[in-house]
């Protein structure tokens, strides 16, 4: 069979608003192109009128993104041609093909995410992947600490609590974040953890989510990296949130490991992340599996592009993922829009629910936003993302947080999309006020019927 052209050149005019070019045509076609189109001037205008570009059920309204995002049908297509190729002739793709197209894919991907090579990237499959990778390489001296905040994601305390087997549970060391707190009082939180006697030179690494889950705060990690590594800490982001939902600039950063999915804000699709290591750290890092090598220019590159016989397709469909938003107006028209909206929600929100939004500066989040409640009962809001399913197609997370005044309250996280509107905020702000009233009314019914018995 005919070995397929592909071709790996990056276009002159790489750059063009922050990244490389690249594209290939949506019927897949064995052909790598590496020319993304520029960000359309007349994009679709944003909105619900959009939701036909996603694969939703026909009344699905999809206001939780953030959880595991949803690639636009162009790139789920894209995927299909990819999977089709490497069916096609099974050795020539694995043996010949895939390692050009996935070092174009690293090419691409290192110059979105500001990398200043693309050495320094590797694809793996989700952020839990990059950071188990990263936590589980390294060798942590019995007389040095991992430092983390109270709202890191469940999967980074979990995989810390799993390898404190084989070391010391005093060599954790989590800072507490209580909320609504600034970013300045972030920073010295842990900076005041750090210069305490005990932990003064003894932390040797530092975990940071770059936005957090819930709430869906930005967190400093410009100052926080900077702050722990002139404290001789190594610096691991957890950016799953961040690719795609904000600009990136890996240089800038200057972190030691940072990881990112591509399936939350990017839209590419499930099983997509990139893992990021700074050069003189890159030495440090396995993969968690460790397989046959696969083709590249260091031992880093080589190990982690082959763990083992999977698709290739998500990774290769990142580029899908980028031509779609160049195709809806770039990255900053939709970072703009997503933000702009989730603004609005918090206001449209906190006015039908008579309560406020969690962060006051609204800098400090992006395209989710956190609303508090207007319940305290905790039993109902442990139901409401359910009810929201069943009965009006939607879901969102309600979670409890403890606040500065140490009092319990109860909140919602709201993703904002380019396939949103605020016709979709008031519908949920609607439905979830019906969910309480019709449990206020229970509530009544049942009492009434104690009373009667007795
Ligand atoms: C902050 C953060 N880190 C890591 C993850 C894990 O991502 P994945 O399940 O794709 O590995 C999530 C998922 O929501 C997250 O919010």
């Amino acid at each position: 069979m005919e070995a397929k052209k592909v071709s790996t050149t990056v276009s002159k005019e790489a750059k063009h608003n922050g990244f490389n070019r690249i594209a290939h045509g949506t019927s897949g076609g064995g052909v790598v192109e590496t020319k993304l189109p520029p960000a359309a001037l007349n994009p679709p205008a944003f909105g619900r009128g959009l939701r036909n570009l996603f694969p939703f059920g026909k009344n699905y309204t999809n206001l939780n993104h953030g959880s595991y995002g949803s690639p636009p049908l162009s790139v789920l297509e894209a995927a299909r041609s990819w999977e089709r190729q490497m069916e096609d002739s099974p050795d020539q793709w694995f043996r010949y093909d895939v390692y050009k197209l996935m070092d174009n894919m690293r090419s691409l991907m290192a110059s979105y995410i500001g990398a200043s090579d693309p050495k320094d990237v590797a694809f793996v499959p989700n952020a839990s992947h990059g950071v188990n990778a990263v936590l589980r390489s390294i060798n942590i001296p019995s007389d040095r600490k991992i430092l983390y905040l109270s709202s890191a994601y469940g999967m980074v305390k979990h995989t810390l609590t799993y390898l404190s087997q084989s070391f010391r549970q005093e060599q954790l060391l989590p800072v507490t974040i209580t909320w609504p707190m600034s970013s300045d009082q972030i920073v010295e939180a842990v900076k005041t953890v750090l210069e305490k006697p005990e932990n003064k030179g003894k932390v040797y690494l530092a975990s940071f989510s770059h936005i957090v889950s819930v709430p869906a705060a930005i967190l400093p990690v410009k100052r926080l990296t900077a702050l722990c590594q002139a404290h001789s800490s190594l610096v691991l982001i957890d950016g799953a949130h961040a690719l795609g939902q904000i600009p990136l600039d890996m240089q800038d950063l200057n972190a030691d490991f940072w990881v990112g999915n591509g399936h939350k804000w990017l839209y590419s699709p499930k099983g997509s992340a990139l893992l990021w290591v700074r050069r003189d750290r890159q030495s440090m890092i396995e993969p968690t599996t460790i397989s046959w090598e696969g083709q590249g220019n260091t031992h880093f590159q080589q190990t982690f592009s082959y763990t083992g016989t999977a698709s290739y397709s998500a990774y290769l469909s990142m580029s899908a993922a980028l031509t779609f938003r160049q195709n809806m107006g770039g990255d900053q028209a939709i970072f703009k829009y997503m933000h702009e909206l989730a603004v609005k929600t918090g206001a449209l929100l906190s006015k039908i629910f008579g309560t406020e939004v969690l962060l006051a500066d609204d800098n400090m989040y992006s395209a989710m936003v956190d609303v508090r409640l207007p319940t305290t009962n905790a039993a109902l809001v442990q139901t409401i993302p359910q009810q929201l399913l069943t009965q009006y197609n939607t879901w969102v997370p309600a979670y409890p947080l403890v606040l500065e005044s140490n009092s319990t309250k109860y909140y919602l996280r709201v993703s904002c999309q380019i396939y949103n509107d605020l016709s979709d905020i008031e519908m949920l702000g609607n439905a979830i006020m019906t969910l309480i009233k019709n449990n206020e009314n229970e509530q009544h019914k049942k009492q009434r019927k104690e009373q009667h018995k007795q």
